[in-house]
């Protein structure tokens, strides 16, 4: 499977026909009322990814994973295709392409330990947010869904 994980709230239709719209009209009418912009942005998305990197670089499992020592590429990979995600930049895909995340997980073992551990680190930035429950309810449901849909294998 080369597609999203999970269907891709960014891609679905707007409720106006921006298309149709002037293009400085259009460019705003693009830029607001995304769940990205709704829970502030560029700097949540790097606080949340900055909590879960603190516990990937303490976890004895997930840590050896990761192929380069300093997690900080890793980071910005990471921030940057949740923030493409949920409607903000689309920096990830420009320079990355398609985010296959099936196939980029594929060289690692994501067992159901290594997703526990993944969501373990992934609460502790979520709760760091102090988002309205709503909000929360909606990052959390997709990033454990998306976990789920990550696991590749069930050997120990
Ligand atoms: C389920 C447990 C998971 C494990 C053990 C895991 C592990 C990894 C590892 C070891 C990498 C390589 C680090 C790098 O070079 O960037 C990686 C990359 C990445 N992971 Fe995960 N991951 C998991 C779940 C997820 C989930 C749920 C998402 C999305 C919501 C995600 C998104 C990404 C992204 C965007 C990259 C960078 C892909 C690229 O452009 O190369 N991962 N992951």
């Amino acid at each position: 499977m080369t597609s999203d994980p999970v269907p891709h709230p960014g891609a679905s239709p707007a409720p106006l026909p921006v298309s149709a719209a002037a293009p400085r009209l259009r460019e705003s009418l693009a830029s607001t009322g995304s769940f990205y912009d709704e829970i502030g942005g560029h700097e949540t998305f790097v606080k949340l990814v900055d909590v879960f990197y603190a516990g990937v670089a303490a976890d004895p499992v997930l840590k050896p994973m990761y192929p380069e020592e300093d997690l900080g590429p890793a980071k910005v990979r990471l921030t940057t295709f949740l923030e493409q995600y949920w409607g903000g930049p689309t920096t990830y895909s420009e320079q990355r392409g398609h985010p296959r995340l099936r196939m980029r997980h594929a060289p690692y073992k994501v067992n159901p330990d290594a997703r526990d551990r993944w969501l373990a680190h992934m609460r502790a930035g979520v709760d760091s947010l102090d988002l309205a429950p709503l909000h929360e309810a909606t990052l959390w449901d997709y990033l454990e869904r998306a976990a789920h849909s990550l696991i590749n294998t069930f050997e120990e």
